[in-house]
């Protein structure tokens, strides 16, 4: 028999060593050591790891790249972030959004991470983002599955078309329902809400994606009832909590209360570490609160926990490179998950865990899944994490679609090597 692709001497991120993979027709025909058949393409691995492409389950990608349009954030918080979006809004053009979009996505494919959730704001009669990124969906489909979330950034009770515009932005094709319940003007506003987008989400057997407490008021508990309208109607493993920094500061007591709820709806959890470590805890002054969600207790409790990069370049965040191993590290440390165990956990939350919260079908490297993977300059996922690993090949369908040179120094010091790998600095640990 005859492969498309046989990449050879491999690690695996659950820990399997010297294996071979092999492709054809886009899809992996065989996981095993010592494949011998013919391949059109052999690519040796030489004991790195490859891994199942990189998810971002969490992003805004009608904003990325729009750093510094029409201004800068100068405060540096979310709701500065908000009324800066608002200003670019009005100004925005669909060639301008599909031109920054496709622009991540080269970026986005570079870094192997090749499959986006994103939020397009529905709270522009326009609806220039929904049209642009429609686009974009289309354009990149070979390449990058994308999913769009409709969602209502100035609230859909507080924005006077929002829930007009939601509508509208699930009959034009957008994917998912989206909420902001936590920026509407009561909290009860909040709460209907989330009563009112699930239903909206049933009605249409779609998914939910809300972004949901990003706040550091303890008393912001419209998680509570996300889980219980996903219990009501039924929606179990569709709906997911974006953000939820709010558990961040919530009383003990009732968080012991509330993580059994959000288990037993089957909630996601999308933490976002490198944007809520820098809009959390703006109004404290010291000790500051990281304003994290709690990543190590939801994991405990059995929640599906993924990380998101949420916005690179834009009003809210001007850093960023489409890196998901940077958020991972970034997840890492603010929840002090520094075990080897937690760290490998760590590397799920931006692969396996998000596309679980995705729905992608055939994510994954065993027979049958889809030919889409990762090279990378590092031996396990410990040391992809610590590393921010260079993606020396990325896979797609079978097809080597980006390339990256090993990153490699050359010294010039007496008595010391000429050269060397970032990678081999340590013993392997798996
Ligand atoms: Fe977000």
């Amino acid at each position: 028999m005859s492969f498309d692709l046989l990449v050879k001497n491999a690690n695996l991120p659950d820990g399997r060593t010297q294996m071979d993979i092999a492709c054809k027709g886009g899809r992996i025909e065989a996981v095993e050591a010592g494949i011998t058949a013919e391949a059109g393409k052999v690519i040796d691995a030489n004991g790195r790891l490859v891994s199942p492409p990189f998810v971002d389950s969490h992003f805004h990608m009608d904003a990325t790249l729009s750093l510094g349009l029409p201004r800068m954030n100068r405060s540096g918080t979310l709701l500065e972030g908000i009324a800066l979006w608002g200003e670019l809004k009005d100004i925005l053009t669909v060639d301008a959004v599909v031109e920054r979009a496709l622009k991540y996505c080269d970026l986005a494919v570079s870094q192997g991470l090749l499959a986006i959730r994103s939020h397009v704001d529905v709270c522009d009669d326009r609806l220039t983002g929904v049209e642009g990124l429609l686009e974009v969906r289309d354009r990149v489909k070979d390449y990058i599955d994308l999913q769009l979330v409709a969602f209502p950034q100035d609230g859909l009770y507080r924005s006077p078309n929002a829930e007009k515009n939601l509508l509208k932005a699930l009959d034009m094709g957008v994917d998912i329902v989206g909420g902001i319940p936590h920026f509407e003007r009561t909290m009860e506003d909040g709460a209907r809400s989330v009563v009112r987008l699930c239903e909206i989400a049933a009605e249409r057997s779609l998914r939910v994606d809300m972004h949901c407490d990003e706040t550091d008021d303890p008393l912001s508990r419209h998680i509570e009832t996300l889980a219980h309208e996903t219990q009501r109607l039924g929606l179990h493993g569709r709906v997911a909590g974006s953000h939820l920094t709010s558990m961040h500061s919530m009383d003990n007591y009732y968080v012991s209360k509330l993580l059994p709820l959000i288990a037993e709806a089957g909630i996601h959890a999308i933490a976002n570490p490198l944007i809520n470590i820098t809009l959390q805890g703006r109004h404290d002054s010291y000790p500051k609160r990281r304003g994290q969600t709690r990543v190590p207790e939801l994991r405990a409790h059995g929640v599906n926990v993924a990380f998101g990069h949420d916005c690179v370049m834009d009003p809210w965040y001007s850093m960023g490179s489409g890196d998901m191993l940077e958020v991972a590290s970034m997840g890492l440390h603010v929840a002090q998950m520094t075990s080897r165990e937690a760290i490998r956990y760590c590397f799920d939350c931006v692969t396996g865990h998000p596309a679980r919260a995705m729905g992608l079908e055939g994510y994954g490297l065993d027979k049958g899944c889809k030919a889409d993977f990762v090279l990378l300059q590092a031996r396990d996922t410990i040391e992809a994490v610590r590393l921010k690993a260079t993606r020396l090949a990325v896979v797609r369908g079978g097809r080597v679609i980006a390339t990256t040179a090993p990153r490699e120094a050359e010294l010039s010091l007496e008595g010391r090597p000429g050269r060397i790998d970032p990678s081999a600095f340590a013993p392997r640990e798996g």
